[in-house]
């Protein structure tokens, strides 16, 4: 499994001062020299953690894949079609929420999400996006024209946390059956949410050759202020890949 580093949470600290440090741009290219597969950043409505600078920097800086999460807003659009990283994960947002709760809702939201994801896929941006392992969700995301798919690993996340594991174990058991959906559609399929250095072992375990890409953030930047961040990255690795 390849992994993708969010790096979000490194700008959390800067702002809770509102100052210069710590720079997400350092704390890319350190994840990017320590293996990481590609970088991650959400850029919120309310710019709460990265910034539209970020964005720019970041892009221009790293060598390896950008993702680019983001809602599907007007607003987001247009700065995703200029900078042009080379994935957008779409993902609902709501302001009084501390993190992305739940996957997008894409039934809803059919014929408003054909629409926003064409002109990406014109102009060669994979489009992504953020969902639950639920088949009927996981169908609508190929009908709306996504190329991929990140399951939410958010509830599994938690199962494993609260020691829950034969509840965790029957959640990997539904996101098996979700990605090989996806996969018989053709859609490529990541996952992320909540993921540790304690659950991500039996996640990569069980599904190894089911999910190609992770994508972690908080749990590695969490580490990466007690041990460094090319440390955090590298151990990460050794899990997924090992
Ligand atoms: N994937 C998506 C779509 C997310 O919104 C987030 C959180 O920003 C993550 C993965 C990473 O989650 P975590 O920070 O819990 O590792």
């Amino acid at each position: 499994m390849r992994l993708g580093v969010n790096i979000d949470h490194v700008a959390t600290v800067r702002e809770a001062r509102k100052t210069f440090e710590p720079s997400p741009l350092f704390a890319a290219l350190l994840a990017e020299s320590a293996g990481a597969d590609q970088i991650t950043m959400h850029l919120r409505e309310d710019r709460r953690h990265v910034k539209d600078e970020d964005l720019e920097l970041i892009k221009r800086a790293i060598k390896v894949p950008l993702n680019l999460e983001m809602a599907p807003t007007k607003e987001m659009k247009e700065i995703a079609l200029r900078v042009r990283p080379n994935r957008i994960t779409l993902v609902p947002e709501r302001r009084q929420e501390i993190t992305t709760e739940g996957g997008l809702d894409v039934l809803s939201l059919k014929e408003n999400l054909k629409d926003f994801i064409k002109p990406f896929k014109e102009v060669g941006i994979e489009v992504s996006l953020f969902v639950e392992p639920d088949l009927k969700v996981i169908e609508v995301s190929k009908e709306v024209g996504a190329d991929a798919i990140e399951i939410h690993t958010g509830r599994y996340a938690n199962l494993y946390n609260e020691k829950k594991f034969k509840e965790a174990y029957e959640e990997i058991q539904r996101i098996k059956k979700a990605s090989l959906k996806a996969k018989e559609l053709g859609l490529r399929v990541y996952a992320g949410h909540g993921l540790n250095y304690q659950n991500v072992k039996l996640f990569v375990r069980e599904l190894r050759g089911f999910v190609e890409e992770l994508s972690i953030g908080h749990s590695i930047v969490a580490n990466a202020v007690l041990f460094g961040f090319e440390r955090a990255v590298k151990e990460m690795l050794n899990l997924i890949r090992g």
